[in-house]
Formats: C-alpha cells, sequence, structure tokens
C-alpha cells in the first residue's frame, strides 16, 4: 500500500496540472512556461508508472491512453441533436423575430447571439463529475461513440468539479483550428504526405479515427454551445447556463453575446459578415437563440428545428457571367428540372459552368432570359445558384425561356398540376426518368450495386429488361450477356452484386426506392421506429409525424409514396425477390397504455414542447385532438389555457397538468 502521501501527491499534481492545462488550452491564458509543465507530467508519470493502482481514467495522462477500435459503436441520444433554420437577410430574420414575438406573445424577449462555427457537432456526457461519453451527432437521434478521441482533445475537461449537476450533457462544435491546420499541412508535407484540403471535413476525419492515437495528433479543439440536458437542472435561461458551463471549465465561444432586440442582433451579424473571416476558424453564420428556457419550450420544434433560434446566413460568395442556354433535364420523380448552362466563371477557386434554375416559376420571377448576364451564387457545398440578371447590360437579344411542352426523353406531353411549382412528366414508364431512379438505386448511399453506370442502365432499358428498379433482381445471364457492354465477367460480378444487395438494411432499401425527401438520416429514423415496410406502407401521416424528427413534409411524402399503385408494386416485386423489408433494430414496441383515449393538450409548458407530448401520447397509443368535445377524455393544461381550458370545463372533461399526465401513464404501466 502506498503511503498517504504517495496519494496526496498524486492528487496535488493532477489538480495543478488540470489548471495550468485549462489555463493554457481553454482560457489561452497561461501561467507558467512549457516546459514547466512538462516537468509537472512527468512526475505525475512516473509515480503513476510506480503505482499503476493509482492510475484512474480522469488523470491527465490518461488522455490517449485506448487501443484501436474495431469500429464505432451506436451512441443514442437522450435528447436529439437539432438542426437550425436559416435567415438569409434580415427580412427573414425580422421574419422569424416577429413570428417568436407572436407565439410568446411578448415583443421583447432576450436573445443569444453566437457564431455558427463550421465544424463537426459532438455531446459530450459527464457523470458524477467524470466524462463518460463522447458522441457525434450522427443523425441526431443517433451518432457514433467517439469517447477515446474526444478525450484527446485538451481543451475536454475529463472530469468537472463537484459543484456540476450529477449528470449532464453538453453539446459543441470540433474544430480544426486554421493556424494549426496549416502548420499540420506543411508538417504534411515536408514528410512527403498530401496535405488535407479543408480544416472541417479533416476535423470530422479526426474525430472518426478508429485510431485515438492519430486523433491526439491532429491540434484540434472545441467550442461549447449548449447544455443537452442537466439533471439536475437549476437554470432559467440558456446564457445562464453558458456561464455555468464556463465556470465548470468548458471552452464557450467568447463573442457571444446577450441583447434585447432585433436591431441588436442585426448588428451583431453585420459586424460578423465581414469580420468572420479574421477568426482562426470556420464560421459561416450567426445563431440566435431565445435566451429564457420556459420560452424554447413553449416554442417547441417543427420537424427538427427548433422555433426558439435560426442561423443567419453569411450572404455567399458570387460572380457574374453569362447565361448562355437554359436546358432541362427529367428528375427521378419525373419532374422537369430546368438549368442553367454558363459562361465558365471561377468562384472561390471553382470553375462554375452550370447551375440550378429549379422550376418554371423561379426562371419567371427573375425574369432570366438566354443570354443575360446574371449573378451565380456558390453556398458552402450546395449547387451553384442564379440570384439575378443584370438587367442594365441587356442588349435586347436576349430571349425568355419557355418550358418545353413535349417530355425531351419521351415526348410525352408535360403538365403542370394546379398549385404545383413543378412541371412533370406524365409517363411513369418514361425511359429518363428510370435511368435516374436507377442511377439512385445502385448508388452507394443506397442499395450499393456495382457495374451499373449510365450507359448500362440506358441499354437494359432501350432493350426492354427493366421496366421498373424492382426488375434488376430478375435479369439473367443469357439475356445480358446478348447485350452491348456486358461481357462474361462483369455479368458475373454485376449479378453477384444485385444478389448481395437484398442484404442492405431496411433504411437503406428506404433511400434506394427514391421517396421524396427521404434521404439517409430519415430513413435510419423511419427504419427504428417501423419494424417492417407493411407498418411503415400503413402509416397515416399523424403516425409518421408522431416518429421523432419527422415534420409534416416527410410525412406526407411518404404517405403518397405509398398511396400510389406502382410504388407499391414495386416493393411487392423487391419483397418477392427477396430484399430487405423488416428493420434489424426497430424500437422496441412501447406498451400502448393509452389506448382509446383522447387527449387535447393546451397552454404554455414547463416539461415538454408541443410536438414533444403528442407525440409521447401517440407512442404511447392515445390520439391527440385539436379542440374539446364530449368524447376527450383528458384535457392536458398548461399555464395560460384559455378557451379550451373553458370548454373542459363545460363538457365536464378531466383537466390534469403535465404532472398530472407523467402520474397517469405511470400509474397505467403499472396496472397491466
Ligand atoms: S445550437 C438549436 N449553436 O449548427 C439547435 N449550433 O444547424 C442547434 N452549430 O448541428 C444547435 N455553431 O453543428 C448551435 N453556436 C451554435 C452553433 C451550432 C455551429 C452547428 C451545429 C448544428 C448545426 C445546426
Amino acid at each position: 500500500m502506498p503511503g498517504t502521501t504517495t496519494l496526496e501527491r498524486i492528487t496535488e499534481l493532477r489538480d495543478r496540472i488540470d489548471y495550468h492545462n485549462h489555463r493554457y488550452y481553454v482560457l489561452d491564458a497561461p501561467e507558467i512556461s512549457d516546459s514547466q509543465y512538462d516537468d509537472l507530467i512527468r512526475e505525475l508519470r512516473r509515480i503513476e508508472a510506480e503505482h499503476p493502482e493509482l492510475v484512474t481514467p480522469d488523470s491527465p495522462t490518461q488522455r490517449v491512453g485506448a487501443e484501436p477500435l474495431e469500429g464505432f459503436t451506436q451512441a443514442e441520444h437522450p435528447v436529439p441533436l437539432l438542426s437550425l433554420g436559416n435567415a438569409f437577410d434580415d427580412e427573414e430574420f425580422f421574419a422569424w423575430h416577429a413570428r417568436v414575438s407572436g407565439l410568446l406573445e411578448e415583443s421583447q424577449f432576450d436573445m443569444v447571439c453566437e457564431l455558427k462555427l463550421d465544424g463537426l457537432a459532438v455531446a459530450l456526457t459527464y457523470e458524477d463529475g467524470l466524462l463518460t461519453r463522447g458522441a457525434t451527432r450522427g443523425n441526431g437521434v443517433v451518432g457514433e461513440d467517439v469517447t477515446s478521441n474526444m478525450r484527446t482533445i485538451r481543451s475536454i475537461p475529463l472530469r468537472v468539479p463537484a459543484a456540476a449537476p450529477s449528470r449532464f450533457e453538453v453539446r459543441g462544435e470540433v474544430i480544426f483550428p486554421k493556424s494549426a491546420f496549416e502548420a499540420f499541412n506543411e508538417q504534411r508535407i515536408a514528410d512527403g504526405l498530401p496535405p488535407y484540403a479543408h480544416p472541417r471535413n479533416t476535423a470530422a476525419g479526426s474525430v472518426r479515427q478508429l485510431d485515438p492515437r492519430m486523433t491526439a495528433e491532429r491540434p484540434l479543439d472545441i467550442f461549447v454551445y449548449t447544455l443537452g440536458y442537466a439533471e439536475p437542472m437549476e437554470f432559467d435561461t440558456h446564457w445562464q447556463s453558458i456561464e455555468a458551463l464556463s465556470r465548470l471549465g468548458f471552452k464557450i465561444n467568447p463573442h457571444s453575446r446577450l441583447v434585447r432586440t432585433p436591431d441588436e442582433a442585426l448588428d451583431y451579424c453585420r459586424t460578423w459578415v465581414e469580420g468572420w473571416e479574421d477568426l482562426d476558424y470556420g464560421c459561416d453564420g450567426v445563431v440566435v437563440k431565445v435566451n429564457r428556457f420556459d420560452y424554447q419550450r413553449h416554442l417547441g420544434v417543427v420537424g427538427r428545428e427548433p422555433r426558439w433560434a435560426i442561423a443567419y446566413k453569411f450572404p455567399a460568395t458570387q460572380a457574374t457571367t453569362q447565361l448562355r442556354k437554359i436546358k432541362v433535364n427529367v428528375g427521378r420523380t419525373g419532374s422537369i428540372n430546368p438549368y442553367a448552362v454558363l459562361e465558365p466563371v471561377n468562384i472561390n477557386g471553382v470553375t462554375v459552368r452550370q447551375a440550378t434554375l429549379h422550376n418554371a416559376d423561379y426562371i419567371a420571377t427573375k425574369d432570366l432570359r438566354i443570354g443575360d448576364w446574371v449573378v451565380v451564387e456558390r453556398a458552402g457545398e450546395v449547387i451553384p445558384q442564379v440570384v439575378s440578371s443584370v438587367v442594365s447590360k441587356r442588349t435586347g437579344d436576349e430571349r425568355p425561356f419557355e418550358m418545353p411542352k413535349a417530355c425531351p426523353s419521351c415526348v410525352e406531353p408535360v403538365v403542370r398540376a394546379e398549385g404545383e411549382a413543378a412541371h412533370i412528366c406524365v409517363n411513369v414508364a418514361c425511359p429518363a426518368q428510370l435511368v435516374r431512379l436507377l442511377e439512385h438505386f445502385v448508388s452507394k448511399g443506397a442499395m450499393d450495386i456495382e457495374g451499373l453506370g449510365i450507359k448500362q442502365t440506358t441499354v437494359l432499358l432501350e432493350k426492354g429488361l427493366i421496366r421498373q428498379v424492382a426488375d434488376l433482381y430478375t435479369l439473367n445471364k443469357e439475356d445480358l450477356l446478348e447485350l452491348e457492354r456486358f461481357g462474361e465477367t462483369s455479368v458475373a460480378n454485376l449479378l453477384s452484386a444485385i444478389e448481395a444487395s437484398k442484404e442492405r438494411p431496411f433504411s437503406r432499401v428506404l433511400v434506394a426506392v427514391g421517396i421524396q425527401h427521404v434521404g439517409g438520416e430519415v430513413a435510419e429514423l423511419l427504419a427504428r421506429h417501423f419494424p417492417n415496410i407493411d407498418a411503415l406502407m400503413n402509416a397515416s401521416q399523424e403516425d409518421l409525424e408522431a416518429v421523432q424528427s419527422i415534420g409534416p413534409k416527410i410525412a406526407e411524402a411518404v404517405v403518397a409514396y405509398f398511396a400510389n399503385e406502382s410504388n407499391r408494386a414495386v416493393i411487392e416485386k423487391l419483397r418477392e425477390v427477396g430484399v430487405t423489408m423488416e428493420s434489424e433494430q426497430a424500437e422496441e414496441t412501447v406498451e400502448q397504455v393509452l389506448d382509446g383515449l383522447r387527449f387535447v393538450v393546451t397552454g404554455r409548458l414547463e416539461r415538454f414542447s408541443r410536438s414533444e407530448i403528442t407525440g409521447r401520447i401517440k407512442d404511447l397509443g392515445g390520439a391527440v385532438s385539436g379542440s374539446v368535445s364530449k368524447k376527450t377524455d383528458y384535457l392536458v393544461a398548461g399555464e395560460d389555457a384559455g378557451s379550451k381550458l373553458a370548454d373542459a370545463e363545460k363538457l365536464g372533461v378531466t383537466v390534469i397538468t403535465e404532472d398530472g399526465f407523467l402520474d397517469l401513464v405511470a400509474s397505467r404501466s403499472g396496472e397491466s
């Protein structure tokens, strides 16, 4: 047994090292020299080597300890990580402010302005003072467990003072500082290695290294911008929680400001529209958040975007060039999509030759004419956009654009449904649509079938071997061998790739069939919630909206997809040939303890947002309606409940509080 003095010395060294670590990495204000710091570390290492039984995971010597992993495990987020709605100009920001004011019935409310950092979002969990988990955002509901890698980031505390809540989660953005990135690349070049292109992508790649020692070599940093949850939760405002996090040792961005009026918020935004390039890290906008937590809860979340926050995006980089032609292509859902063929122009180091024009309305509203000089914008990785035409440069030779009357692929009529922006090729068997859909179906994020490029699929369609995507699975060797472009080996490889694709998980199948708005993230959410294709096909708009993070737009697209006969036929055929139609890991089915009960929710709630409580009721088998009637079983009433409360009292409907609701759920779970 070591004497108490050894333990005391170890504790003292750890405290001092943690203190200086915080001064150096978080506050950027060191008090001792690097060599003095190294001496402390060296002494601690020596004692720990002599007394391995005294090594604890929160010791500053244990940042890079773990062995390389085989792969990352999934990390569920108890509270989902949300996205942000955008405001692209002052007007949109004012509109957001006005909407929030209306909902809060308050003309003035405090807001916090923060930089929108361009890095990788992570969530860090602390339990009883120790960092116990670091996870990437992933799809917002499930990410990857990257704890060992998070431990290597020096500005992330491994332990926090006793004053911290016993269990809490902070969220922040991992960044690769620009200066460090340049130095890192110089070293790589000196070592004969290729330099990396982009600090954000490199930061993201570093966080997802299986070997924490690799991560440790990258000088990553973090700014914490939110308290995900805390038990106990003792803050009333975002600002308070951020100040408390700073006191607990977290690195908070020093540029955050508390403001009161939309003009003050916009002043902040304007400062950074110019100023962000001088920062040592990527920043692509400003996030404005409603400060009071009770207001945040009242405002709630729509889909995945909280109504209580908005991202004010910095204007993208623009250039002027000539619009030479307007062409159209056919999308996989039959939409006829116009696009601009431009005189090539360099924007921020990228040559732009084409830009999307969305639809006929877009062209008409902006009065874009063939031959016009136009302003083109490239924002981040997004497809270039045509912003406006430069009318003063017109010569009179410019020609307006007309939508083709016939599909450029199948020559069937092009129509425009009432109230829809898109012109559509009516022919469900249109080869151009099918080529697009096939291209999407076989792509990496979908069924991942190699060996089917555009040229091959075009041949298959022309020969009539494929009339819908599921026909891929009934292709045979003899037919294929007769075609141009298909030899013995390529046919064998293709058929085995097709066979192997039957094993792709259900979520990938959902991506592959091409439901509007259903990409990888959404498909995973659906696959987690619905155990199999039948459950999903039979889901109503309401059932879908009850899934966390699924909003009305997505729900509508899913319902519309399955309402279509030919889509159902595709699904049936895919099922017949043995493509996966069941989730591997559907959420355990929750006991339907509220089965048969009808609820109405009113007033301002403290514990739940409106969408959370309705989601919860539906998950438990209950129904939610908008107004109180004799059929209503319970009215859940929060503060400031108005006419619905009166209605309930008149009709003798039981009125309960949020806590009453939780008690009800608990007692009914107990019963069964
Ligand atoms: S708050 C309100 N604050 O932006 C919920 N996010 O589009 C959103 N981000 O995934 C999180 N800086 O990676 C918040 N100061 C900031 C941020 C920030 C960057 C990123 C974050 C998130 C994305 C949301």
